[in-house]
């Protein structure tokens, strides 16, 4: 398949392992096995020097594995790509495996509550020094960035106040300095945005998020711009510190590839009609959504980015009790972390993913306490509003 002239629709259903299949089953089988079995002690040399295609154990490699990673590579247009059991162990791994004593890491002042923990908390035990600034005015970035910083790291659109950061200035300011690049593009996926295309020199991915799309994995995936850099991820880290994907995770987020384009246009398509709503709504201050034109990143955002994703955040005219009150009374959105799923999902983040920052650290990384998240599903857009419009009308 040529693969640079096909639509990502296509791709999502058919890229990569195209002669891996033994018995030619329509689908990929899941290779549920731990160890492979070799046929002589010489066909298991030639496969311990990568000599052969073939396969050792899963923990290093499985040909469920290996199609997704080739597949994921495709859509994001990398050189290769890890799959792991998590998004937390591709970020930690990655990170880990760009970073040692002394260095430094550069990242957005806003990002996902377990991310800021690795890099505020854990890895400056490992003697990597860590500095969080606001990405959204890069105007004094490049005197920030210094010989000691090795990664410039952040998520656009942002979890979850939807900052949207310009992905090739950042780039071209970390390059010049021989900073590596990675990006967390679980808001956006390869659907919307392509962080490589512009500069990047790693993606991430929770790919328990839209890359599953129906919230029933926990799946991470790291591409990489530099096969030998993602050869070097997976067996000197991922298959080291052994946070590897289940194959059959592997085989629900094949199956959840298939249908990514079509779900993120109907997600948009629902978050922009719920944004729409919110933002005339009496008792919203607020509205944090790219694809609004009021939004501070709406033309950074249609520059970089083909679509604007299906999460909408806002704030109320109203107290933290009040903002509390009205996540309690909603009915279809569902009280759950995550987001990407079938279902809408409603979250409060000073009250749950983000309960790690104190009131002031929540103002200082531009969040609000009393701010509220939508992961925007499928269900019917109108359903969506009556349902939040019920809720806004219980606090008054
Ligand atoms: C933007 C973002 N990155 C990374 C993660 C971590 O992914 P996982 O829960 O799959 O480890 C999350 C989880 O919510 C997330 O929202």
């Amino acid at each position: 398949m040529n693969t640079a002239n096909t639509h990502f629709e296509t791709l999502s259903i058919h890229a990569g392992g195209e002669d891996r299949n033994p018995k030619n089953a329509l689908n990929h089988p899941i290779f549920m096995t731990s160890s492979f079995e070799f046929d002589s002690l010489e066909h298991a040399d030639a496969t311990f020097e990568f000599e052969t295609d073939d396969y050792v154990y899963t923990r290093g490699n499985n040909p469920t594995l290996r199609l997704l990673e080739e597949r994921m590579a495709i859509l994001e247009r990398g050189a290769a790509s890890v799959a792991f059991a998590s998004g937390m162990a591709a970020i930690s791994s990655v990170l880990m495996s760009l970073l040692k004593p002394g260095d430094e890491i550069i990242a957005h002042r806003m990002l996902y509550g377990s991310t800021w923990n690795l890099i505020k908390n854990i890895l400056p035990q490992y003697g990597v020094g860590c500095r969080l600034i606001n990405f959204a005015d890069i105007s004094d970035l490049s005197d920030r960035v210094t010989e000691r910083t090795k990664v410039v790291y952040f998520e656009t659109p942002t979890n979850p106040n939807l900052d949207v950061i310009d992905i090739a200035a950042v780039c071209d300011i970390a390059r010049a300095k021989g900073a590596k690049v990675v990006v967390d593009n679980t808001f956006a996926t390869p659907f919307f945005q392509r962080p490589l295309e512009l500069g990047a020199d790693v993606v991430v991915h929770s790919a328990t998020k839209y890359i599953s799309g129906h919230g029933d994995v926990i799946g991470g995936v790291a591409v990489a711009k530099d096969r030998d850099y993602a050869s070097e991820l997976k067996f000197g880290y991922m298959c080291e510190f052994g946070g590897v994907m289940s194959p059959f995770t592997g085989w629900l987020l094949l199956r959840g590839l298939k249908t990514l384009a079509l779900r993120m246009r109907e997600h948009e398509k629902n978050a922009l009609a719920v944004a729409r709503y919110l933002e005339q709504h009496p008792r919203v201050k607020r509205v944090y959504y790219p694809g609004l034109p009021s939004s501070p990143g709406h033309e950074t955002a249609k520059a970089q980015m083909s679509g604007f994703g299906g999460m909408v955040s806002f704030d109320i005219d109203g107290t933290l009790a009040q903002s509390k009150q009205l996540v309690n009374s909603m009915k279809l959105f569902k009280l759950a972390v995550s987001l990407g799923d079938c279902e809408s999902l409603v979250e409060h983040p000073f009250a749950m993913t983000h309960r790690g920052y104190t009131e002031d650290e929540v103002y200082a990384v531009g969040l609000t306490p009393s701010m509220i998240r939508l992961s925007i599903g499928l269900e019917h857009h109108d359903d969506l509003i009556v349902d939040i419009d019920q809720a806004l009308s219980v606090i008054g």
